[in-house]
């Protein structure tokens, strides 16, 4: 199994203000839908709830320290970060290979030593932030990957693969 981070983050680390995200630009929208299409995705229960409703084509395994169950076939609810890796290994001969830590915060912070990618959205301006993203030993990375977007505001895409 591959774990994956993915983020979009502002100058400062910011990825959050009253459990929402800083700001929605619509190319990098279109590449997380993309990039997420048909995984698994893991994500702590605020950012589920952030979420509305499940998305479409993606199982969704949520932490929680509560004793929450769901109805849906979908989305499972889990007590630990390891008890959804756990899950996730699981399910991973019906599902890709690489699953996707989607958010938020607590969830990152938790996940990053075990995280063997990081796909990252770096938006080039800083937001009224109340949740950041940890600080990273990008040392520990490559840049595989990096596409300029001009949009307003700017921001690129970039992955990192942790080294050997
Ligand atoms: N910019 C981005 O790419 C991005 C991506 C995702 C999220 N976000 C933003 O990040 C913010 C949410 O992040 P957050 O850090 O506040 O919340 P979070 O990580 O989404 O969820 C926190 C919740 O996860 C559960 N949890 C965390 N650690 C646990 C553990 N070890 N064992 C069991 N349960 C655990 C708890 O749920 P219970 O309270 O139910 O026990 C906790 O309240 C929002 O603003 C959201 O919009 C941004």
């Amino acid at each position: 199994m591959i774990l994956s981070h993915i983020v979009a983050i502002d100058q400062k680390n910011g990825i959050g203000k009253n459990n929402n995200l800083l700001i929605s630009i619509p190319e990098d929208m279109k590449h997380f839908r993309e990039t997420t299409k048909g995984k698994i995705m893991i994500m702590g229960r605020k950012t589920y709830d952030s979420l509305g409703k499940p998305l479409p084509g993606r199982y969704h395994i949520v932490i929680s320290r509560q004793p929450l169950k769901s109805e849906l076939p979908i989305v499972k609810y889990v007590s630990s970060l390891d008890e959804a890796i756990k899950a996730a290994q699981s399910l991973v001969s019906e599902w890709p290979k690489e699953v996707f830590i989607i958010g938020g915060a607590e969830i990152y912070k938790q996940s990053l030593s075990q995280t063997d990618r990081i796909y990252v959205s770096k938006i080039e301006k800083t937001f009224d932030a109340d949740t950041f993203y940890p600080d990273v030993n990008w040392n520990e990375f490559d840049l595989e990957k990096k596409i300029q977007y001009e949009t307003s505001p700017r921001f690129s895409f970039q992955l990192y693969c942790r080294k050997n």
